[in-house]
Parts: C-alpha cells; sequence; structure tokens
C-alpha cells in the first residue's frame, strides 16, 4: 500500500488557508483513496518552535489542533488511517541527524521559508532549528516512504528538498527511500490544477498567514464565524470594477474566488463562469462570507462534539504502529550508512 501523508504545525492557531489548502484535500482522499493507500495526519511538534512560540501553550494547541483533524471529518476509526505527534516517535529526530549530512548548507540558505522568516523584524533569534527545519520534514516524508504529500504552495520547496535528498541517498546507498511524486503528479493525485495557496485578505500579496499581527487578513478556524464574514466583507480588492480571474492584477478579487471554489467543492471553472465578467464584488464577497460563515460554524460544532477519549486511544495506537514503521526504515539507513551491522 502506498502511503499518503502531511503534517500541520501547532504552534498557532489553524487558517481558513491550512483547512483547505492540507485538511481538507487529506480528508477528502482518506475518503476517495481510503482502501488501496494508507494515509496519515500528524502534528509536526517538533517543528513547532523553530519561531518563538508560548511553550506553555504548546501541549494544548497540539491536542486542540488534532481535534480540529477529526472535526473536519478525518476518519478516524479506520484502520488505515493514522494520526500522531512527531515528537511520540523518536525515529524523526535520529533520521534528522543523519540526513544533516547529506544536506546542502548551501540549498539550506537559499529557502524561501527560512530567508523569509530570518529576515523577519519580529523574530530577532533565528535558530539552527528553523535552518534545519526542511531536513526534519524530510526525514518525516521518508521514515514512511510517503508517496503524495498534500501541502499548500508554501510548502512546495520543501517537498522537493524531501525528493531531491531522498534521491541523492538513493543515488549513494542503493533503494532505501520512496522518492516522492514530483509537484505536478502530487496536483494531479489532487484533483488540483495547481498547489493552492489562499491569500492575506487584507494584503493579498501575501499568504493568508497565522503568524502575522493584523488577524484582520486572516480567518481563523476558530474565528467567530460572523466575524469571519465580516472580515471576507471587507477583504482588499481593487478599482478595475469587474471580476477576473487573475492573480496577478487583481489578485484580491483572484484569492475569493479561488477560496470559493474551495469552500463550496467546485471547479474553478464552474466559479468562474459564474463570476468572471460581473461587475458587483459585493455579491462575491456575500457568496465567499456565506460559505465561510458555515463552514466555520460546522467545524465549531463538530469540534466540541469530539470524542477526546477515542481520539487519545487513536493516538496511542497510531504511535505504535508508526513507530514500527519508522524505526525500520531507520534500521535500514543506519545500516546503509555503516552504523549498524
Ligand atoms: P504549516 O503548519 O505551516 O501549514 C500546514 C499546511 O497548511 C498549508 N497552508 C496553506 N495552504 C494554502 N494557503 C495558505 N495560506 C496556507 N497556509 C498554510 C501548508 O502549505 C501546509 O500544507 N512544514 C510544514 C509542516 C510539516 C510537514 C511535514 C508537511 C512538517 N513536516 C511533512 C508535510 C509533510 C508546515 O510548516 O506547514
Amino acid at each position: 500500500m502506498q502511503t499518503i501523508l502531511t503534517g500541520i504545525r501547532c504552534n498557532d492557531e489553524l487558517t481558513i488557508g491550512n483547512y483547505v489548502g492540507a485538511i481538507l484535500p487529506l480528508i477528502e482522499m482518506s475518503k476517495k483513496y481510503s482502501k488501496e493507500y494508507s494515509l496519515a495526519l500528524f502534528v509536526p511538534d517538533l517543528h513547532s518552535f523553530t519561531t518563538p512560540v508560548d511553550h506553555k501553550l504548546l501541549y494544548t494547541n497540539s491536542m486542540s489542533n488534532l481535534r480540529l483533524f477529526v472535526a473536519a471529518g478525518l476518519p478516524i476509526g479506520e484502520n488505515n488511517i493514522e494520526v500522531y505527534r512527531q515528537s511520540r516517535i523518536s525515529a524523526h529526530s535520529e533520521l534528522c541527524v543523519i540526513l544533516n549530512n547529506f544536506s546542502s548548507y548551501g540549498v539550506l540558505t537559499r529557502m524561501t521559508e527560512f530567508k523569509d522568516k530570518a529576515e523577519r523584524k519580529d523574530i530577532d533569534f533565528v535558530s539552527a532549528g528553523l535552518f534545519d527545519y526542511p531536513v526534519l520534514m524530510a526525514a518525516d516524508i521518508v521514515l514512511y516512504g510517503a508517496k503524495y504529500v498534500p501541502v499548500g504552495d508554501d510548502q512546495r520547496q520543501h517537498l522537493e528538498f524531501a525528493r531531491d535528498l531522498a534521491q541523492r541517498f538513493n543515488n549513494k546507498f542503493g533503494e532505501i527511500f520512496t522518492v516522492p511524486a514530483d509537484i505536478r503528479e502530487q496536483a494531479k493525485f489532487a484533483s488540483q490544477d495547481e498547489s493552492i495557496r489562499i491569500m492575506s485578505l487584507t494584503n493579498p500579496e501575501k499568504k493568508m498567514s497565522k503568524s502575522v499581527k493584523d488577524l484582520n487578513g486572516t480567518i481563523l478556524l476558530k474565528d467567530d464565524p460572523k466575524v469571519a464574514a465580516k472580515k471576507i466583507m471587507g477583504a482588499t480588492t481593487d478599482s478595475v470594477g469587474v471580476i477576473n480571474f487573475d492573480k496577478k492584477n487583481q489578485p484580491g478579487i483572484t484569492n475569493l474566488l479561488v477560496l470559493l471554489a474551495l469552500l463550496e467543492g467546485k471547479s474553478q471553472e464552474e466559479i468562474n463562469k459564474e463570476f468572471v465578467g460581473q461587475t458587483s464584488y459585493g455579491e462575491l464577497k456575500k457568496r465567499v462570507a456565506g460559505a465561510v460563515e458555515q463552514i466555520l460554524s460546522k467545524l465549531q460544532q463538530a469540534y466540541e462534539q469530539v470524542d477526546v477519549d477515542e481520539l487519545e486511544k487513536k493516538l496511542l495506537h497510531s504511535e505504535e504502529k508508526m513507530r514500527g514503521i519508522a524505526n525500520e526504515t531507520l534500521l535500514k539507513v543506519q545500516k546503509a550508512v555503516g552504523l549498524r551491522e
């Protein structure tokens, strides 16, 4: 069975970008492919403090995110669907230490996310953890032989890095790792034309993100649904006066068209057919606001109803199972590099 796997950090609250970029695609795959693939959604908690966080809240946040995955529809009752916490499986850290020696310092310094975060004025301490982040992410992926890794557009470069690293390692030591599918194949598998990037509502040139000061541009999954709808109504658009699907010249409007298609589960073509050429930005906003309000209300209600005991049992079970798989891969690597007989 091939593996589909993705991770979502727990250092802050989740956004609608996380939801449509990673959670929803994985859940859709779990419905579509649960007989043919094994699926894993994990919390990369060791990745959480590569930028400063409130450590007192970290544990609660990871449990709360896991609960949200279930509320969003992840069918944890199924046998080949796993949920786990990265830090509970020590092979992630061990493999990362080994892979560091096969990762290029130069390439890591050129990673966009590293450069962006390292340059941010509100981050005054740039850690080695932030620099090494893609290597740990590569370890997360190759430990389980994941072929498909549904991630948003911002993680594409890290996925390419993992592919290169797996290939380089295999060239040197033989077929140890499964090389993840390339970006085009990933998008095709997820039935997407291209990978998803939801932009900030107030600054549509920038990715919607949880780690920003002005949260008017970001919809958090825990936002009051009415407040979230207001954020959509207040989204920055443009003065063209006609709706076009044009990321370059009308990024705000295009962002709303993208979001609407994903939230309503329709193709971009279908949504564009309905709206492109229309002149009322208000109508489009109202429709997106309605979809956001409905999805958040449903999600928040479901969140309250999640059986936390069942979730905790599932976590322990998955962690045990995944530890076994991860340790097998780690042993192969240890043998290949000469650490074991
Ligand atoms: P993280 O926690 O920043 O984001 C989790 C997922 O949400 C996607 N995402 C978005 N998609 C569309 N539009 C947005 N505005 C948006 N914001 C976030 C991200 O692309 C991601 O898919 N390094 C990863 C976590 C990770 C991981 C892994 C993922 C660690 N190990 C192994 C896959 C496999 C990260 O920081 O994602």
